[in-house]
């Protein structure tokens, strides 16, 4: 018998998400490191800012080999960040605030200190203990080479050996070693981690590295000596990626989550093609997938209109909704990306950091303006929105940290030629001082912060912006409610009758937004401005400068 939908059952479709690095949001107990009683603490603020869920990157326990995406235990809080009861008092408090809670789940690695690998590592080659993971008798007459020229996201070979000559495959760190998907104790257990968490009230999951879950190892192990681009990666060739048997695990996946009402939501983290990302979003498994067009996109309209044109259609044609994002915790932070020329690159951008952010010098004011405008842009697109926190306070890069303090595997890994992640996971500004008594965080905890702050972080700080009318948390938490009222339908309609540097769309309700990707002003249409990303004058809409008008 059909059962009527839970009215709540959509949430998910238009959020706004909120995501939440904990180490670098808010330290409640000075030890340097964010934890979750950090987060209750700013519950006040979340909702002031008006977002509609939060997502929490990993609490669990863990070494840090990869800030928590390396997990020791999936059904626990790192004791470094928390309790279970702390857990559920920020679970409680979001919920009081009409905030839902989406967490992080790492499902393609555990950490080399999960008891399952631990069990592995004392049991013998071959036994059910090893079964869980990927290990593999090495090549060569000694079996000291390893199993396959697979790579390493981080850098290096993708395998690493045990003491009895073994070798088991991490496609990220060492210390994240590959679970074998084919195993069904590995899939119980995942759906026994879905429902701890759901059970405790958790609304949804963001699934990391989605698409790696399934490989194919069929002997002998298929050659891939490099990691996929997105724009390379064919579908059903590569041995480690976007395989098609990866859609049975989530079709379970969503079994599980249908068993809650309403049901739990998912997004996965799947760096694939556009036309292959709606199928993991498919409401049979996990409803959204990030898209990460713009992540590689320069500030364009050519290229804006381009990729919002392909995720409307495909996530239409799959019935999920789009998902926006400009930042994350693995990416430099779009007000720095957009301060520098255009056509760097993914190679540019990481030569950029290794020169300390000095080669080329960033244009920061045209930066933070193309940031704010294409916020406001995204966030009059139907679907959901990811924010990554800081980006409401128009924080940027912090690219200078001192090279003894960089903690990224990355860094590492790649014998310190590519600088990794760091500069966007430096601790949120909260003060616009010092705190006096450590002298070094900005309100961030009183024991200091576990990446330093420049000193320019006290001027994008939570305290200095909330007084300030024409700031970027001021626009941000004006947009948001705004959105609130606007954002009904999931429709849309381009205009086109407009220049090409020009980006215009019609949504239900009167609702008209113009974005002018040029430098040389235009007319802003007829009707009330509901809100601009930057200054307005005579009638015109500046350069690089978005704008809500009712008509
Ligand atoms: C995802 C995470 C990233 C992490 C990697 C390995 O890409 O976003 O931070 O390093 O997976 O878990």
């Amino acid at each position: 018998m059909a059962q009527t939908p839970h009215p709540e059952a959509d949430w998910w479709r238009q959020a706004v998400v909120y995501q939440i690095y904990p180490r670098s949001f808010a330290d409640s107990d000075g030890d340097g490191i964010g934890n979750i009683a950090g987060v209750t603490a700013k519950v006040p603020y979340l909702k002031a800012l008006g977002v509609d869920a939060v997502w929490l990157s990993p609490f669990y326990p863990s070494a840090l080999a990869d800030g928590g995406y390396d997990v020791d235990d999936y059904r626990d809080v790192d004791p470094k960040l928390g309790t279970l009861a702390d857990f559920d008092e920020m679970s409680a408090k979001l919920h009081e605030a009409g905030i839902r809670l989406i967490v992080d789940i790492v499902p393609n690695h555990s950490s080399d200190r999960h008891v399952w690998f631990q069990e592995a590592l004392a049991a013998a080659p071959g036994s059910p203990a090893r079964d869980r993971y990927i290990f593999r008798n090495g090549l060569g007459p000694n079996g000291d080479q390893p199993p396959s020229d697979w790579v390493s996201h981080f850098g290096g070979s993708a395998w690493t050996r045990v003491p009895d000559g073994q070798w088991y495959l991490h496609l990220f760190a060492p210390e994240q070693p590959d679970f074998d998907w084919s195993n069904p104790e590995v899939r119980d257990d995942f759906r026994k981690t879905l429902r701890f968490w759901s059970d405790r009230g958790v609304d949804g999951f963001r699934v990391d590295v989605a698409h790696g879950l399934a490989k194919d190892l069929a002997e002998p192990l298929r050659s891939m000596p490099v990691i996929p681009e997105l724009d390379i990666q064919v579908d059903g060739t590569n041995p480690l990626f976007d395989r098609d048997d990866v859609h049975t695990i989530f079709e379970e996946w969503r079994e599980v989550f249908n068993e809650y009402s309403p049901p739990r939501a998912a997004v996965a983290e799947a760096w694939v093609p556009t036309t292959r990302r709606a199928l993991y979003a498919r409401p049979t498994e996990l409803g959204q997938a990030f898209n990460f067009d713009l992540l590689r996109e320069d500030w364009d309209a050519e290229g804006f209109r381009k990729s919002i044109t392909e995720n409307l259609a495909e996530s239409a044609a799959s019935g999920a909704s789009s998902t926006w994002v400009l930042s994350n915790h693995d990416v430099i932070r779009h007000p720095s990306r957009y301060a520098l020329p255009t056509g760097l690159g993914r190679e540019g951008l990481d030569e950029w950091l290794l020169s300390d952010g000095l080669d080329p010098l960033p244009d920061h004011a045209a930066g933070l303006r193309r940031a704010t405008a294409s916020t406001l842009l995204l966030l009059a697109l139907p679907g959901s929105m990811y924010l990554y926190q800081g980006e409401e306070l128009g924080l940027r890069e912090v690219p200078d940290i001192p090279r003894d303090q960089l903690a990224d595997p990355i860094w590492l890994r790649t014998g310190h030629q590519l600088k990794g992640r760091d500069g966007c996971r430096v601790p949120l500004p909260w003060t616009v001082a010092r705190d006096a008594a450590g002298g070094s965080s900005f309100g961030f905890g009183s024991g200091g912060a576990h990446l330093p702050q420049p000193d320019w972080f006290g001027q994008f700080s939570v305290e200095a912006e909330e007084v300030d009318p024409d700031s970027v948390l001021a626009l941000y938490r004006t947009a948001l409610r705004l959105r609130r009222e606007l954002q009904t339908t999931e429709t849309l309609e381009f205009e086109t009758s407009v220049p090409t540097d020009v980006l215009s769309f019609r949504r239900p309700g009167g609702w008209l937004v113009i974005t002018n990707f040029g430098t040389t002003p235009v007319p802003l249409p007829s009707g009330e401005v509901l809100v601009a990303s930057g200054p307005l004058a005579d009638g015109q809409l500046p350069g690089e400068t978005t704008a809500w008008i009712r008509e």
